[in-house]
């Protein structure tokens, strides 16, 4: 069994989540998310509109993902990578580079983003510019 793993905020779910799921997914037989708490994203200075478990139930109705667990701290990927036995790390490519060091440990692909979509443009739509 090939695992893949990524990691995210996923909130306000949209169309550039999906297909990154789908073709994450597609790299192997199981696809593990891992998604930002709310504790993590406070310390990235990011605020989501819907709260971790509510963003954790929408990632789990959607069929490409096999598991969802909490990305507590920055630290943490080498650690999951081990305990998961991931083969393939995935991200979008505005992290292209990044997380390179996990390479001894397992296959890294940067995914191009689908683009003219983000949650923080769909915020800026709907409640203007002063939107985080
Ligand atoms: N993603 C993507 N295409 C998009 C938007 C996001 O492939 N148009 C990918 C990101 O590269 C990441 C994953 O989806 O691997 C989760 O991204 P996240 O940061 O949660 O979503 P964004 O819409 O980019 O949110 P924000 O605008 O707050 O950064």
């Amino acid at each position: 069994m090939k695992r893949v793993i990524t990691y995210g905020t996923y909130d306000l779910l949209h169309y550039g989540h999906i297909e990154l799921l789908r073709r994450a997914r597609e790299m192997g037989d199981y696809l593990i998310v891992a998604l930002s708490s709310d504790e993590f994203n406070r310390i990235k200075d990011k605020k989501s509109y819907y709260n971790f478990e509510q963003r954790k139930v929408m990632l789990e109705a959607i069929r490409y993902v096999d598991l969802v667990i909490a990305e507590e701290g920055w630290g943490q990927k080498e650690k999951d990578v081990e305990r998961f036995e991931v083969d393939t790390f995935v991200m979008g490519h505005d992290w292209e580079g990044e997380f390179d060091f996990l390479k001894d440990k397992c296959d890294v692909v940067y995914l191009k983003r689908t683009e003219g979509i983000s949650t923080t443009q769909i915020k800026k739509e709907l409640y203007g510019e002063d939107a985080n």
